[in-house]
């Protein structure tokens, strides 16, 4: 038996002053699509941004549904709408944030397998920015950071 550690490299920011512009516009993106969330069940208000190569930014928010398993993610449905309205553009970053801005933004699980299925499609790394408690500001180099071991295509060959 070989005990093996997995480390995750990623970074804090204590502000949005201390990002790239691009990426505090990003981060203002997502924060403006919290006010298309449809949350009436939870409350939970989630808004997320993309940033694609050509610099063209595209919102998703969260919808929810009666139905609840039928609820919809801020990102599954900012990734949507890239895929279908800049199918040729490559998605360079992703930033994540909540209405209520005390906690760490943590994508689900689901969200972070179709993530990682757009990352492996376009053969570049998608970074995501994540929204932190106290106006702070997470980033991670590529969703594989998030998702260690993640199933791809290729291990359907
Ligand atoms: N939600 C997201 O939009 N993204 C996530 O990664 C986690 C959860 C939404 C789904 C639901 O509308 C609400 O947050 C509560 O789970």
């Amino acid at each position: 038996m070989v005990e093996l550690k997995l480390q995750v490299e990623y970074c804090c920011y204590a502000s949005t002053t201390e990002l790239p512009l691009e990426y505090v516009a990003l981060l203002d993106c997502a924060k403006k699509a919290l006010a298309k969330s449809y949350s009436p069940y939870s409350g939970f208000k989630v808004g997320a941004a993309i940033l694609l190569e050509d610099g063209t930014l595209v919102q998703g928010a969260n919808q929810e549904n009666a139905s609840y398993p039928l609820c919809l993610c801020a990102e599954r449905n900012a990734l949507a709408v890239a895929n279908i309205q800049h199918p040729q553009q490559k998605i360079k970053a992703m930033a994540v944030v909540a209405e209520k801005d005390d906690i760490f933004v943590s994508p689900c699980g689901a969200c972070r397998q179709v993530i990682w299925e757009n990352e492996q499609r376009n053969q570049t790394p998608i970074l995501m920015l994540i929204q932190g408690p106290q106006g702070s500001v997470y980033s991670f180099t590529s969703i594989g950071d998030l998702l260690p071991f993640g199933f791809s295509g290729a291990d359907l060959l």
